[in-house]
């Protein structure tokens, strides 16, 4: 059980270590920053919160208030707090685009880190993180949740034995409408929906605002490579106009579908948007093997299905099915933790690998093993759908560990 495993390693941590706790802070004091840092205070028993990073001072300002622990330092520069903060780790929720070099300051000054997804934009950005990992020994994990979701759980162990067969293809997909993050006041930090903007008004464009929607495959691509047991090796995508046409004001594609092939011989079909309507709002999931099938939700009231080989005719609907957390097996700090209880568990899990010198369950390698077929994705729809070979991140014979890519 991932859970038993991290109360266990606690246990072990408080032992050892006369109740000492892993000392935090966190940069990015947006809306998942400041969820973030709140739920590690208030969920998280292992960690404390000693402080907060954040350049747009009145947001700084809601996350200390929301934390309300005057202990807590707060800081507007980054380097600052890095080096003047008594920390063991570092959470970093900013701007997708750039968490990359704030993970490798803070690993080099000897932080353990976690990031959120999806963790960089650049393929260049995935080496430096890796390398920063093998050459200083710590820990890093990518902050994703929707792996830890009771369906994912359920299909990760059919997987493994083998009630589905070989798993032949798997689609993923995520729709979100982002109208109302485009775009921001830097000074007070309040956003404006796309229809809210005027003449005069002092705003910006936020990360999102351009961001191609395939780069945020991480969420789709960390439970169904958990479940497959896999990485992807080539890619290629198709995108709409780098212009919305549902929002006026935001230079993304509405749509950007990628066709991936992985190396245990898996097609994957994968779809994001963050600015369609909210018809499928949502994640979505399928997985078809030779001797089942089985898919989540598309719109919030369908059901969940399944089809096995082994217990049903061929011209048998597939079931329906509610896969759900047991509640007797649920932490009670994982409970509206955010996103279906699951936010709770990367973060209980990051702690854990430190406190007990484990590789944290998303390590650096899994984690670019999402990023760098995503942002892949991304260059393949700018070259009308060219086939990219995704790099094999992890040590071996051709790269030895702390060596840059020849
Ligand atoms: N796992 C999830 O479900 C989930 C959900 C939402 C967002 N995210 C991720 O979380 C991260 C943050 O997203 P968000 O929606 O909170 O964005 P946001 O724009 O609301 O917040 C980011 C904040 O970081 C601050 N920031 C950026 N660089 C900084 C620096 N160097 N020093 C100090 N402050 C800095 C910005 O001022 C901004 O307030 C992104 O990577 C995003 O993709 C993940």
């Amino acid at each position: 059980m991932i859970w038993g495993r991290i109360n266990n390693g606690i246990k072990k941590f408080e032992k050892e270590n006369n109740m000492k706790k892993v000392k935090i802070g966190f940069v990015g004091m947006g809306h998942r920053g400041i969820h973030l840092a709140d739920l590690y205070h208030t969920h998280i028993k292992d960690c404390q919160v000693v402080a907060l990073c954040e350049w747009i001072k009145p947001l700084l300002e809601d996350g200390a208030t929301r934390l309300g622990d005057p202990a807590i330092k707060t800081y507007t520069d980054y380097s600052t707090m890095i080096k003047e903060a008594d920390l063991d780790a570092v959470g970093v929720f900013s701007d997708a685009d750039t968490q990359a070099d704030l993970v490798c300051e803070a690993l080099y000054a000897g932080k353990h880190v976690t990031c959120e997804v999806p963790l960089t934009f650049t393929i260049e950005d995935c080496w430096k993180v890796v390398l920063a990992v093998e050459k200083t020994g710590l820990k890093f994990q990518l902050s994703e949740q929707t792996r830890y979701w009771p369906q994912i759980r359920a299909w990760r162990k059919m997987v493994s034995e083998g009630k589905l067969g070989k798993i032949l293809f798997v689609e993923g997909q995520y729709f979100h409408n982002c109208d109302g993050l485009y775009w921001q006041n830097p000074v007070t930090g309040v956003f404006y929906k796309n229809s809210e903007l005027k003449e005069g008004l002092n705003v910006r464009k936020t990360w999102r605002n351009g961001m191609p929607p395939i780069i945020y495959l991480p969420h789709e691509l960390s439970p169904l490579l958990s479940i497959l047991d896999d990485r992807v090796v080539r890619v290629s995508c198709m995108s709409t106009r780098p212009k919305s046409y549902c929002l006026e004001n935001v230079d993304m594609p509405d749509f950007e579908a990628a066709i991936m092939y992985t190396e245990k011989d898996t097609v994957m079909r994968l779809a994001c948007s963050f600015t369609v309507p909210r018809y499928y709002h949502g994640h979505w999931y399928h997985i078809w093997g030779t001797k089942g099938v089985v898919e989540s939700n598309r719109a919030a009231k369908d059901k969940m299905r399944m089809w096995l080989a082994d217990s049903m005719k061929e011209s048998d609907n597939p079931q329906d099915m509610e896969w759900k957390f047991d509640p007797d097996d649920l932490p009670k700090e994982a409970i509206g933790s955010g996103h279906g209880n699951a936010d709770y568990f990367p973060a209980a899990s990051f702690i854990e690998s430190i406190i007990n010198d484990t590789t944290p369950p998303m390590d650096v390698y899994e984690s670019v093993e999402t990023a760098a077929p995503a942002i892949l994705a991304s260059i393949s729809a700018e070259q009308n759908g060219k086939c990219l070979e995704v790099p094999d991140f992890r040590p071996g014979a051709k790269r030895k560990v702390g060596c840059e890519p020849k």
